[in-house]
Order: C-alpha cells, then structure tokens, then sequence
C-alpha cells in the first residue's frame, strides 16, 4: 500500500468485529507509535493497551458514553508526559508532548490501516475520570482513546477543505 493511499482512504471507524488482533500485529502497531518522531527524541508520550473489557467499560462511562470504546478489541489510551518540563518548560508540556503524542498515533493508525485494522481518534472524554480509571501518575496525562479492531462498517470519506483552502504558498 502506498503511504498516500493509506492516508487519503484511512476512515474512523466506530463499529468493530469481535475478532481479536494478531500479536505480530499488536507488535507493528508498538513499533509505529515508538518510532514517530518526538521533541529532542525525549519520547515523552505513554501508551496504555486496554485489553480489559471491565477497564474499557469504565472508559465508556468517562467519554460520553461512546460505546465503540468497549467493543474493540483494543483501546489504546494515549498520554502526554510532563517530565517534558525539566528540559524544555511550559513550552514542552503545553505543546511539544502533545505534538509527540499526536504524531505516534497518526502512524500508528496508518500501520493499522494497512494491517486491514480500524480505529477512531477520541477526544471527547473527562481526563480526570480516565487517568483515576487507569491509576495514572501524575506526569501522565490522557489526551487521547483510540479504539482499535477489524471494521464492521465501511464508511465514505468525510469532505476535506480544498488544497487551495488549506494551504498557502509564499
Ligand atoms: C483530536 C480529535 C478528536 C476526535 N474526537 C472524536 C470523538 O470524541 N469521537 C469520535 O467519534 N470521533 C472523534 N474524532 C474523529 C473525527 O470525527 C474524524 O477524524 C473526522 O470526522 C474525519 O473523519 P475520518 O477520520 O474518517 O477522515 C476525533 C478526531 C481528532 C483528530
């Protein structure tokens, strides 16, 4: 599969098969979310493999009731690390591990994309509750769930801005 391709045909999918992924795959899906790129490589990023369907469960409750959470076979709850501060400050935690973090996931949703897998980014979910939920240190915070499974839906592309809309040339 060619990387555009992924990219543009890559769609959040919220309805899952009950069918459990392969270790190796599992095993791709960690290498892409360790391998993206980070500020000053610190990797200041944690990421939580929710097998438990009790946990899952729990992460329903905490995010608007968005049931797809619990019928992945996983859910991968992604975290911001603020240890980031002791090098780069405010700057590192209010924008450079958020930026780490975010960069993980986007790969790691493409490697699932050609490993024939869905997924869906969430935000919308009380940050407090999941990090109790998931017994998180402080430095760690939840800033995104991402459900991950074999799709049950085949939806159609969301429109995108036009390249003129969205990009500038100087
Ligand atoms: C930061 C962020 C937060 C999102 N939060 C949610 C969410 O809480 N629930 C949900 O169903 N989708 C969520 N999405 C997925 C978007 O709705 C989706 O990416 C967008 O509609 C484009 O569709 P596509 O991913 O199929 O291209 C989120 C995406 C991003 C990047």
């Amino acid at each position: 599969m060619k990387i555009i391709d992924a990219v543009k045909n890559r769609r959040s999918i919220r309805k899952f098969q009950r069918k459990s992924i392969p270790e190796d795959i599992i095993r791709d899906l960690k290498n892409a979310l360790i391998w993206a790129p980070s500020a000053g490589n610190l990797q200041a990023r944690k990421f939580i493999f929710v097998f438990s369907h009790d946990v899952k469960s729990r992460l329903v409750a905490h995010a608007l009731r968005q049931s797809f959470i619990a019928d992945a076979p996983l859910t991968i709850v992604a975290c911001t690390d603020s240890r980031i501060k002791e090098k780069y400050g405010e700057r590192g935690v209010n924008l450079y591990t958020i930026q780490d973090v975010s960069a993980s996931i986007m790969g790691m949703m493409l490697v699932a994309h050609e490993a024939g897998l869905g997924s869906v980014w969430i935000g919308a979910f009380d940050e407090a509750k999941v990090s109790d939920a998931l017994n998180l240190p402080h430095n760690l915070t939840p800033v995104a769930i991402v459900p991950v499974g074999y799709p049950a839906e085949s939806p159609s592309a969301p429109p995108r801005v036009s390249i003129q809309d969205a990009i500038e040339e100087v």
